[in-house]
């Protein structure tokens, strides 16, 4: 019996690789390189199967050119890469890998959000560059994070993951705004009160952003939400870029309208707006919330997992349409 061809998009570890062999016709990218759309399009004709990163974009005239696809299984919980609805529309099934980071992904917000804070960066910088001659009263005082108010817009697993470590960790009282409230019994033991999103910005002494993205929340927060924040506030986004307008931000933190921000992702990237390079009170990391051996292992091993299911008449673990599995 000939075995279904796959396409793995980007490289990843030997070992997931070695044992999507095992099931499948593997194509891969070793060298890691960054595809034209047109050239991800060519890469997957006669495939079966896609395994892809945040990075591939999945859309209607990628599905179009290859209507042999039965599967995408993306490497990452956010999927604003995937046209989620043409894929349900041609009967492709959508995979992503949540739960596997959470927790990681939360100890990394929380980690950029007290590094802005406590400005580490900046002091990191300074001590670099050989500027450090003497101690100072007053040298990178930042804001305490224990006993502070955090407010989190996008309370799902991620985020309920940072409010626990702010609640049970460090004393914050938690505020949060989501499209839905949580149930009482999530909330309570976290002490964490659904505010409208206005509040939030006006409220918070730390605010981190973890909402998925979709067209409805690009530039959710720009100068108008940047305006309401207190002066001694900070940002932090986790989430992805385009929830936050870079320009805005880059702005209001030259002018210190807000004290510092931490972002692991931005607008273009992994182009980053000049503005922000140009400021010091930014944490600038490079898109690695979930990058550690063990998450990222697992994420790997989780795409693989449901491309393997999906393609051999199993059933895969992290479906984002399962609807499309009644179908076959
Ligand atoms: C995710 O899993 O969505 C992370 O952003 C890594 O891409």
């Amino acid at each position: 019996m000939t075995r279904p061809a796959v396409l793995v998009a980007r490289a990843v570890f030997p070992e997931v690789l070695a044992r999507l062999r095992t099931h499948f016709e593997v194509d891969d990218n070793p060298d890691d390189v960054i595809w034209s759309p047109g050239e991800l399009s060519q890469r997957l004709r006669g495939k079966a199967g896609a395994y892809v990163t945040g990075s591939e974009r999945v859309d209607a005239a990628l599905l179009d050119a290859n209507p042999q696809l039965r599967a995408v299984c993306n490497m990452a919980v956010g999927y604003n890469n995937i046209d989620v609805d043409a894929c349900t529309e041609r009967g492709v099934l959508v995979t992503n890998t949540p739960d596997v980071l959470t927790e990681t992904t939360a100890d990394f917000g929380f980690a950029l959000m007290m590094a802005a804070a406590r400005r580490m960066a900046e002091g990191e910088h300074y001590l670099r560059a050989g500027r450090w001659t003497k101690w100072r009263y007053d040298m990178f005082t930042g804001s305490d994070v224990h006993g502070a108010t955090l407010g989190i817009l996008g309370m799902g697993r991620i985020g309920q993951g940072i409010a626990r470590r702010g609640a049970l960790g460090f004393g914050m009282r938690v505020i949060y705004h989501n499209r839905s409230r949580l149930d009482p019994a999530v909330e309570q033991p976290l002490g964490a009160r659904w505010v409208d999103k206005d509040t939030l910005f006006r409220e918070a002494d730390h605010v981190v952003l973890v909402l998925p993205y979709s067209p409805a929340a690009h530039h959710a927060v720009g100068a108008r939400e940047i305006a309401l924040m207190k002066p001694t506030a900070t940002l932090t986004n986790v989430a992805r870029g385009g929830i936050v307008d870079d320009a805005a931000l880059a702005q209001a933190l030259r002018e210190q309208r807000i004290a510092a921000a931490a972002l692991d992702v931005f607008e273009g990237e992994p182009k980053v707006h000049p503005g922000l390079l140009e400021v010091p009170n930014v944490v600038l990391t490079p898109h690695i919330a979930s990058a550690t051996v063990a998450t990222r292992r697992a994420m790997a091993d989780l795409a693989a997992d449901n491309l393997i299911a999906a393609l051999t008449g199993g059933v895969p673990p992290t479906p984002v349409n399962p609807q499309v599995l009644g179908g076959r």
